[in-house]
């Protein structure tokens, strides 16, 4: 693939060379460039996380970062998304790496002959986080060394998450058993073909994953906002501490973050030992390492004797 854009494109062997490549990069893995690399980052959308760990990637492997304020570029000025590229791409920009609250940003530009850099969705709207989704995969493997049977539990925003969508239709492929739990409301019809909709007190104690979504205010309309309180959404489908004593002690609890302490996660969690909260941010390093690789390896970009003997 010489785009990045829906990790659900990827067959099942290239999702596992991914994670692998994620690792070896962990483990130090270096390479070389045929010539200077330079990538964009745009975020029409807030980011701390993705925007921080696709720079500290690409930095770490000597690809040169231009961080585009959205506010202050020329798209202000009504300039389109493609045109947008097309200047970059003039200027002698390889890829950018572009976050937008249209689900989908990237099809008018894949059909568009004039451009040719390297597209990495960081999220589309209520669509798909690829990279999100990849870092959670080298979480999962990490701790189980396989999808196969491991009983995931995806719960709270259903609707308004991409992560969300993204997981459960990849993790689901992959072999996994998932379940779901949130307010009907935000409960998209479609993830039935996925995995069992269900409350968090019903599942707690036999899945292997708990991850637990942001609820996501900003997308709420005015009247769900003014009904929305914190201690009963807590209450009725958020991880308080005593539902995680119910958890395996063999089971983990993931959160793609920003994190609403007591909200969905009771504070005294994020940073419980059973938490992969801020090693999933450690993964996010890796896995949009292997993202990058795995894309400029397409476009013949990676020196022949690229990498460093990690023996
Ligand atoms: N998880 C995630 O996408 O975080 P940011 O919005 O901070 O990038």
């Amino acid at each position: 693939q010489t785009h990045f854009l829906d990790l659900n494109h990827q067959s099942d062997e290239s999702i596992m060379d991914l994670i692998y490549n994620a690792m070896q990069f962990r483990n130090g893995k270096q390479v070389r460039w045929k010539r200077s690399v330079y990538f964009a980052n745009m975020f029409f959308e807030n980011s701390t996380r993705t925007h921080t760990s696709f720079e500290m990637a690409e930095r770490k492997m000597g690809i040169k970062p231009f961080n585009i304020d959205p506010n202050n570029s020329s798209t202000k000025k009504g300039e389109s998304l493609a045109d947008t590229v097309k200047t970059l791409q003039a200027i002698g920009i390889d890829g950018v790496v572009i976050r937008h609250k249209t689900t989908g940003w990237y099809e008018p530009l894949i059909d568009d002959d004039n451009i040719s850099a390297a597209l990495i969705n960081a999220g589309d709207g209520s669509g798909q986080h690829p990279s999100q989704s990849l870092l959670d995969l080298l979480t999962i493997y990490d701790e189980f060394k396989t999808f196969k049977g491991i009983k995931v539990a995806i719960i709270g925003d259903l609707l308004h998450s991409r992560v969300a969508r993204s997981n459960a239709e990849i993790l689901h492929r992959l072999g996994a058993t998932l379940y779901f739990a949130g307010p009907d409301e935000w409960y998209p019809q479609d993830f039935e073909a996925f995995g069992t909709f269900t409350t968090i007190d019903n599942m707690i104690e036999d899945v292997d994953v708990v991850m637990m979504l942001r609820v996501q205010l900003e997308r709420l309309n005015d009247d769900s906002r003014e009904n929305f309180t914190a201690i009963d959404y807590a209450n009725v489908y958020g991880l308080t501490t005593q539902r995680a004593q119910k958890m395996k002690p063999t089971a983990i609890i993931m959160h793609p973050a920003p994190v609403n302490r007591n909200i969905e996660i009771a504070d005294e969690l994020v940073e419980a030992p059973q938490s992969r909260i801020f090693r999933q941010m450690q993964n996010g390093v890796y896995a949009r390492m292997a993202i990058l690789e795995s894309i400029l390896k397409q476009r013949n970009l990676i020196a022949e004797d690229n990498y460093e003997d990690l023996n």
